[in-house]
């Protein structure tokens, strides 16, 4: 993750760039820079490292405008130093870029007959596009339009141009962007901090829009290239408030940020070309035929997917347990074990436990977390982070996602490590886990089908949730949502077990979800599917082109999630029973966010 900050302002703009890094500093400083129109032309400077070297770089050589953008990175393509710092320049262009262009080898390839690039990264690309575009006469509007159109991924950007003195050029998708309103004067950053001694007042930009800022004035276009309007969000309250932006919950926020911590997980576990899953020498996959993952609730579900993944993908055996279950069933250990602790908080008291124990009992242990300042990031050999960022709302989201974003890419580097896929095999599946952020955005777009779904099972007062293989989990994970925070019964089965027992709570109407991406087992979940349906089940399908096709018409609802392979789709689905139990429990006028008798971190056995 980076943070990208502009002014369109009426007075000089480098103090208050600077400053506004500083707040985002959180985002990543791998390195700083910033660019700005000097009478009308550009200037920038960049350091790497922290923005106190960006600063003492523009103390020997000062730079000032009124128009200027700067960024903080968190190195994604390329090393973090100087020439991969942002801004990145072609001809007239500068440009931030927050966010992973996918496509980008193929346009840097499109251009190699013509344009000489300088860094490792893609958002240079863009600069290129854009400055190409404006040397075959184009308007800078329509240059930045065309070029819009060529991305695919999940960015947000702020350029600015040579000789076009009073605007700066902004976009989002996917990563998060909003704009400022001040007092002849207006900004761009990647969230409210950025801007906070700046102005309270605030546009969230939507899913593909775009924007023109001058300092008297702005225009804010939908992916259609249509002038539309969005609401101005005052921030009130500390910091706390202004980080919920203009989400009515923290939850709400945290799964729509999924796009955004998916790809600083990515960017952790895939090498800098991110072409590879990064290859660690700390935690060596050859040294180890079994790996033990041990964690509680959302984060034990993760886990559980996991295991599909090292067994199916690495090859490597995985034993999976709740916490509080582990150490008192006295599991045989053995040397060549890894042990996995995956808690998002990194102080649930069981899985601490359950580290020390291995860690007595001379396992190497590493421990997935959020809080890289915990108790379990601590003491466990390795510390494994999965840069979710600060997560409020006490039901878990945005960190399952980047939980089981890391565990994968973690199952591709055994895989590698054992010799256990191929070279083209490895490829095809970090492309298919870098499509993530793209396909999450793509999922995020069902929310207002999803919230009619929802509207219509907050009336029941229990449901099922069903799946095959990797997406077992994930109907473990879709009931634990909607009963933890819209307290209607729930439960996840695997769809072979329900005619075992449960079965028999099938009535007229009974509520199931059934979760079945159209892969090797899905003629088998359907059949599941048609066991409860024939026996008065209310049928929603979660599924995804090729599923729907298939079986839309056995289901009352159909939730079509973007199509992925396997290997990523159980964080697919995830969206899907995020967004159903949000919108069953606002429904309901719970507390979403502070659900009754829960705790974010729990802290006792
Ligand atoms: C559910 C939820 C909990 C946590 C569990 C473990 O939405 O958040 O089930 O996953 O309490 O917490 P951590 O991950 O902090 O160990």
């Amino acid at each position: 993750m980076c943070g990208i900050i502009g002014i369109a302002g009426r007075g000089a703009v480098t103090e208050r760039l600077v400053d506004g890094l500083k707040r985002l500093e959180y985002r990543g400083y791998d390195s700083s820079g910033i660019a700005v129109l000097t009478d009308g032309h550009l200037d920038r400077r960049r350091a790497e490292g922290k923005i106190v070297n960006l600063e003492a770089r523009i103390a020997d050589s000062p730079l000032d405008g009124q128009i200027g953008i700067a960024h903080t990175r968190w190195a994604t393509h390329g090393a973090p130093n100087e020439t991969n710092a942002h801004p990145h320049q072609a001809g007239r262009v500068a440009v931030v870029h927050n966010g992973i262009i996918e496509n980008y080898l193929e346009l840097r390839e499109s251009l190699a007959s013509s344009r000489t690039f300088k860094t490792e990264t893609d958002t240079e690309v863009v600069a290129h596009l854009v400055d190409v575009e404006l040397g075959k006469g184009l308007s800078p509007q329509d240059a930045f339009a065309v070029t819009l159109k060529k991305l695919k991924g999940a960015y947000a950007f702020g350029l600015i141009i040579d000789d076009n003195p009073d605007e700066i050029y902004c976009a989002r998708a996917g990563s998060p962007l909003a704009l400022g309103i001040g007092d002849g004067e207006h900004y761009l950053g990647s969230d409210a901090m950025a801007m906070a001694q700046l102005t309270d007042k605030l546009i969230y930009l939507e899913e593909g829009d775009w924007a023109i800022i001058r300092p008297t004035s702005f225009e804010i276009f939908d992916e259609a290239d249509k002038v539309v309007q969005r609401d101005v969000t005052v921030i009130t309250g500390g910091p706390a408030m202004a980080e919920k932006g203009n989400f009515g919950h923290f939850m709400l926020k945290e799964i729509y940020e999924q796009p955004e911590t998916v790809t600083r997980t990515l960017t952790n576990y895939l090498d800098g070309s991110l072409q590879h899953p990064l290859m660690s020498e700390e935690l060596d996959f050859k040294k180890f035929d079994r790996v033990i993952i041990i964690a509680c609730g959302t984060a034990y579900y993760a886990g559980m997917v996991a295991k599909y993944w090292f067994e199916q993908v690495a090859g490597i055996a995985v034993d999976i347990d709740v916490a509080s279950e582990f150490r008192y069933r006295r599991p045989v250990l053995n040397e060549r074990s890894l042990f996995i602790a995956v808690s998002q908080s990194g102080e649930t008291a069981d899985t601490l436990a359950a580290l020390r124990y291995c860690k007595e009992n001379g396992l190497k242990t590493a421990a997935l977390v959020n809080v890289m300042t915990s108790t379990m990031a601590r003491e466990a050999d390795i510390a494994l982070p999965i840069k979710a960022g600060p997560e409020i709302g006490v039901a878990s989201t945005k960190a399952f996602t980047s939980q089981l974003t890391a565990l994968a890419a973690l199952a591709l580097a055994a895989a590698t490590a054992q010799g256990a896929i191929s070279k083209s095999e490895e490829s095809r599946l970090t492309a298919e886990l870098l499509s993530l952020p793209r396909k999450i955005t793509e999922a995020l777009e069902l929310d207002l089908h999803i919230e009619a779904v929802a509207k219509r099972l907050s009336t029941a007062s229990s449901a099922f949730y069903l799946g095959r293989g990797s997406q077992v989990p994930i109907a473990l994970e879709g009931a634990l949502k909607l009963k933890e925070i819209s307290y209607i019964h729930a439960e996840g089965y695997a769809a072979g077990e329900l005619k075992h027992g449960p079965i028999a709570l099938i009535e007229d109407g009974t509520p199931v979800i059934v979760i079945a991406p159209h892969d090797e087992l899905f003629e088998k979940t359907i059949s599941n599917l048609q066991e409860v349906a024939t026996r008065g089940a209310r049928i929603t399908l979660i599924t995804d082109e090729a599923g729907a096709k298939a079986a839309s018409q056995m289901a009352s609802d159909i939730i079509v999630v973007p199509t992925g392979d396997p290997f990523i789709a159980p964080i697919l689905t995830s969206i899907a029973v995020q967004l159903l139990a949000y919108h069953a429990a606002v429904h309901l006028g719970t507390d979403v966010d502070q659900p009754r008798n829960l705790a974010k971190s729990v802290t006792v056995e």
